[in-house]
Formats: structure tokens, sequence, C-alpha cells
């Protein structure tokens, strides 16, 4: 079993760094590549594990890709038709992978089989199986509860009118994918408006949908189809979430001074730089000129004393993945932090709000559980101890970053997940720690 090591540094976080590639565009990037007509050229690709499950699955499908180079993928599109597979379509720990081809793989005229490790085949699907089975689909999760393995028997689908009943832009963006092979509009009613890459993604390969904010301030997704993309070359931004986990060390250390270049700015992914300026962190933003649909830019952020928050309500669905982080913002500041609406950190990789808790608690700080959420009250002198990672790559992270402010050493147990979504992590670490 893989283990990381953090302890206790008084250092200062100086310094310039580059975070990877975005998770969610980078799977975004491979399927509208692998649909659309041509070749495309994916550079800045995150090659996590999750990532790459997905490449994995799209060339089972009949995809050709190559690798030329790190970070570099060439996706030989097909303009929409794929092979039936021979055998099972392997997710992985990937819900990404797995929820978004349930929506291409529902507009197939064949019949595949998703699935994934035991964290996957634990979380919810009926969420991407309700509006794919509407459209015309035919789903059985063959799990326990509504659960991978998943066997759809696409086909020919009929628009729809759905209004997501959670906010998950991985069924949002399943929709729109099997809307782009269904004849006629389909619209989709976000209750609160969550990352919108895919949206973004479709007009850099010359597709469309059209987004507008209905009187409840809810947004309205339509799509027409049947679209035809075509192949273009992508760079895929850094990921803020992986930012997250240095931009919270140096936001709680005085005398920190850190930049982040190349991180994408998508507002429906900046939540975390709004808590952490409520919190008292000193932030700017420089956005960079960029002729892509996603926004980018450096983050420069200067250490401070942080102070208590509360994170609600719509501004969960932004800050969703980085949550356990924020928790240990939330121990390292003065007064409280409340983090409520959050029920959806139950169904992630772990259930993120217990892992949280129990960590931290282990650790010394004073943390409840709430059903939809922590509370936490901040200043708790921390002790290092060994921890769980819940085999959940957030978890790990971000215990590893809250060991770099407890006394002694911290040892997380079980930390091969961090590769499902960010390969040099532990270096960047021991980078602080040496
Ligand atoms: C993601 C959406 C979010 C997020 C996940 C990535 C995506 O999940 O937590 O890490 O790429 O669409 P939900 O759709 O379940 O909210």
């Amino acid at each position: 079993m893989k283990t990381l090591q953090s302890r206790l540094t008084n250092a200062t976080f100086r310094g310039l760094i580059q975070v990877p590639g975005d998770k969610s565009i980078s799977h975004r990037a491979a399927i509208l590549a692998s649909i659309a007509q041509g070749t495309s050229t994916i550079s800045g690709f995150l090659e996590c594990e999750d990532c790459l499950a997905t490449i994995a699955v799209l060339q089972k499908l009949g995809i050709t890709i190559e690798h030329p180079e790190y970070g570099v993928f060439v996706i030989h599109g097909r303009g929409g038709f794929f092979s039936e597979p021979s055998g099972t379509l392997d997710c992985k720990n990937s819900g990404t992978t797995m929820r978004l081809l349930a929506g291409l793989l529902a507009a197939q005229p064949f019949t595949t089989t998703l699935v994934g490790d035991d964290s996957l085949s634990k979380r919810p699907m009926r969420r991407v199986m309700e509006p794919m089975s509407a459209m015309g689909a035919s789903f059985q999760a063959t799990g326990m509860k509504g659960t991978a393995p998943l066997i759809i028997q696409g086909g020919r689908l009929h628009p729809i009118d759905y209004k997501l009943p959670m906010s998950s832009a991985q069924v949002k963006s399943a929709i729109i994918l099997a809307s782009l092979f269904t004849s006629g509009t389909t619209t989709i009613i976000e209750p609160t408006t969550c990352r919108d890459h895919t949206e973004r993604m479709l007009t850099s390969f010359q597709g469309s949908c059209s987004c507008l904010l209905d009187q409840e301030e809810r947004r309205i997704i339509s799509v027409t189809g049947p679209q035809k993309l075509r192949a273009c070359s992508f760079q895929v931004p850094g990921d803020i979430s992986s930012a997250a986990f240095w931009m919270v060390a140096a936001a709680a250390r005085r005398g920190s001074h850190v930049c982040f270049d190349n991180v994408g700015l998508n507002p429906t992914r900046t939540g975390i730089i709004d808590v952490l300026k409520r919190m008292g962190a000193d932030i700017s933003i420089q956005p960079h000129p960029t002729a892509q649909a996603e926004p980018l830019g450096t983050i420069t952020i200067t250490g401070t004393t942080l102070q208590g928050t509360i994170i609600q309500g719509k501004e969960i669905a932004n800050v969703i993945d980085e949550l356990p982080i924020l928790a240990v913002a939330g121990v390292l500041a003065h007064g409280t932090t409340i983090i409520k609406d959050a029920q959806e950190l139950r169904v992630k990789e772990t259930d993120r709000i217990s892992a949280m808790v129990n960590n931290l608690r282990a650790m010394g700080a004073a943390v409840t559980e709430q059903d939809d959420g922590l509370e936490i009250q901040g200043g708790a002198s921390l002790s290092g101890t060994t921890l769980p990672s819940y085999g959940d790559h957030r978890i790990a992270m971000a215990c590893a970053i809250a060991g770099l402010f407890a006394c002694g050493e911290t040892m997380i147990e079980n930390t091969s997940c961090i590769k499902t979504s960010y390969p040099y992590f532990e270096e960047m670490l021991s980078s602080f720690t040496s």
C-alpha cells in the first residue's frame, strides 16, 4: 500500500506553481474530438488515471488516438461513428467517464457495458439513466442499488425537456452529448449553475447550444441535433481544483507569495477565489488573452491570517471539488467556518463529509458533522497522525496539506488514488517539506 508523508513546515510557500491540465476539460476534449469529423490535437491534456480511462474507452470504441508527447493526444474523430466494442468498457474510478459516456453510448446503435472500480460501482447512476431512458435508450444497472455495471442498449433517441433534480455537470453533459445525435431540440433546466465546459467546448468543435436564464435565474440549455462537429486544436488550461491545494496552503501562511500560471478561470469554477477572499486572503487575478472558449490567467496569492466563513447555497456547486481543502482552510482560520447544502459530497469517490470530519478530528481539529456539511471551529493546534485516504484523491491531498500545518508527521495511507487527478502532487509536496 502506497503511503504519503507530510510534516510540519514553518517555511513560507513561494514561487510559481504550474498546475496540471484541467480534469473535466481533458475528458470533454477527448470525447468531443472523438465525435468530430477529422483529426484534433489536444494539448495540456491531464495524464491522470481518470482521463486516461476515457482515452482507453474511446480506443475500445474504435477511435484511433496517438500520443506523440506528454500531455498531447491526437484524436482521429469518426464524425459520430463508433464501433461496437468487444468486452466491457472500464471507467476505473472515474465518474465523469462513466456518466458522460453513458450519454454518448445511449445514442449508439449497439449494446455496451460500462464497469468501474469498487468506489465507482457504489456511486449513483440512476441520475444519468433516468434522462437517457426518457430519451429512449434502454439501461440496466446490474449493481446492487441502481449502480454500475451499466448495460446500455443505445439507439435512435428523441428530444426531452429535463429539469435536473440535482446540480450535476456530469448528468447535464451526458444529456448534451446524447442530444448531439438526436433530431430536435432537447432542453435542460439547471437548478443551480454548475460547470459549463461542455457547453463552451461545443463552439470550439463548431457545434452549438444556447444558454439562457429564466425568470428564476435558472439556466436553460437547449441543444438542437443532430450536429456535425469538426476537429480542432484545443489547449487545456491548468486545473483550478488542483491549484486549490496550494492556494489554501499559501493563503493560510503569512508571508507566502505564490503564482499559478495558465489556470482555468471559468466563472463556474472560480468560487474558491471568492471563498478565500471572504476569508481575508489577498488574491489577485491577471486574465490572459485567449481565443478559446475557456478563460484562463494567473492567480497570485499572498498569505495572511484567515477568518472563518459560510459556504452554502448556490456557491456549493461552484466549489464542490474544493470543499475538502476548504474544510482545511476552515481549520487553519480563526473563528467558525460552516459548509452546508453540500449533501452531494456524500456520493463522491467516498463520503467526503464523514471522511474529512474523521481525519480532521484525528488531527485535533474541532469539527462537527452535519447531514449536509461540516461546522469547523478554527484555530485548534493540529497534530500529525496516521490517516486513511478512503481511496479518495481529494481527501488524501487535502489531508497532506493539513499535515504541513500539523506538529510532527502525518502519514496518509493508500495514496495511489492521488494519480486519479494529480500525477505529480507528491513531488510538489516534498519540494515544500525538504
Ligand atoms: C465533474 C462534475 C462534478 C465534479 C466532478 C467532475 C465534471 O461532479 O464533482 O469532479 O467533470 O463534470 P457532478 O456532476 O457529480 O456534480
